[in-house]
């Protein structure tokens, strides 16, 4: 045989070989998981957990299943975790790292200084800004050395301004002013140097002030060689209203120099939702991923929650629910299937 026979039956056989290989791997769209799917994209797909649900089956069974990256819903949070003041309570954040561990996945820490969920100790506390400063310090440096190692990325701020883009006027900023930031991530850095340091935020998904102030932040810590890796865009949606310009806006903080990822996505409808919102509902999960994977920056897409059973929505939200990918039941939507879609033909990069 000559060479370039023996080269054409080579490639042939590895043609048929690769397709055997594609038709064997490929999985029907019904077992695929949201995992496998946003791994052919190089992304991870994560859902916030919350360890007390735990103890039900069907509910740990798609948290290992579906996601490769975990987030705790409430676990970490500083009301969570210091009840009382020099009173540490881990249990529940522990637990959630452990099942994380156990199954492999990254974990998004959340968060480290917020203006919410704060112990009341230290809302309702009297202290100086010098002392302030010192507790959100200590805190920031306590919580993170503790998971050290542990932690693919750290909310460190979370939802630093308001929705005209002037700075939110939270004790944080009361006592330090702007550079409460920069102090936090730097106490982040130094306590956990393998974390990932984001600032998180919602509304911020579109063209508009607060986009640009959190932009306007981002570049500045970047000037000054501040430790910011990431920014999170939370990106809590009404079914058929989310931003078209999504992409764009992403790839402009990509393009500051730090990652970029879609951190608690939810899309909420009026229930109880028809087949029409449903599938309004898929078409903007397939919207938001499809944003995510044509970000070369953009590292995952995590939902806030894992079914319509648990979710902030209906608490928050009245009249409107049924959010997330999979329903009341456990069982897969549309958006589901859309989802898994979109991490899998969406154009790339
Ligand atoms: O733990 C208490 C429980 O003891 C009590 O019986 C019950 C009665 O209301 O409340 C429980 O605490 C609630 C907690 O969630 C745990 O379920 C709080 O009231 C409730 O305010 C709290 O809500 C959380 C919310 O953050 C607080 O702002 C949501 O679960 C959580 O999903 C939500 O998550 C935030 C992110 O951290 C940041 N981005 C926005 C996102 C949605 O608001």
């Amino acid at each position: 045989m000559d060479e370039r026979k023996a080269r054409g039956s080579r490639w042939s056989r590895m043609r048929a070989a690769a397709l055997a290989l594609c038709l064997f791997a490929a999985p029907a769209a019904a077992d695929m998981t949201l995992k496998a799917a946003a791994a052919t994209s190089a992304r991870y797909s994560g859902a916030a957990l919350d360890p007390d649900l735990f103890d039900e089956q069907p509910y740990v069974r798609l948290a290992r299943e579906q996601f490769s990256a975990v987030t705790p819903e409430n676990a970490m949070k500083w009301a969570v975790v210091e009840p009382m003041r020099g009173v540490f309570d881990w249990r529940a954040a522990d637990k959630l790292v452990a099942f994380a561990q156990a199954n492999g996945q990254k974990i998004r820490g959340h968060n480290l200084v917020w203006y919410m969920q704060l112990p009341d100790w230290l809302t309702s506390g009297t202290f100086t800004p010098t002392e302030l400063r010192q507790l959100m310090v200590d805190h920031v440096t306590l919580e993170a050395s503790r998971y050290k190692g542990s932690i693919y990325a750290w909310d460190v701020v979370n939802e630093t301004f308001a929705e005209d883009g002037a700075w939110r006027h939270d004790m944080w900023l009361q006592a330090m002013g702007p550079d409460y930031v920069e102090i936090a991530l730097r106490a982040a850095r130094a306590a956990d140097p393998g974390a990932k340091l984001y600032i998180n935020d919602y509304n911020i998904e579109s063209a508009g002030p607060k986009m640009r102030a959190l932009y306007d932040l981002v570049a500045s810590l970047k000037r000054k060689g501040a430790p910011i890796d990431g920014v999170g865009f939370e990106s809590h949606f009404v079914a058929g209203k989310a931003p078209d310009d999504m992409r764009e806006v992403m790839q402009a903080f990509a393009n500051l120099g730090v990652d970029v990822a879609v951190t608690e996505l939810d899309l909420r409808v009026k229930t109880p939702p028809d087949a029409k919102a449903l599938d309004a509902q898929a078409a903007d999960y397939a919207k938001v991923i499809g944003a995510c994977v044509a970000v070369k920056q953009c590292v995952g897409v995590s939902t806030w929650g894992v079914t319509d059973a648990h979710s902030w929505i209906p608490f928050f939200f009245a009249g409107y629910g049924a959010a997330l990918p999979f329903d009341e039941n456990y069982q897969p939507k549309p958006a589901f299937f859309a989802a898994i879609d979109a991490f899998t033909r969406a154009e790339r990069r």
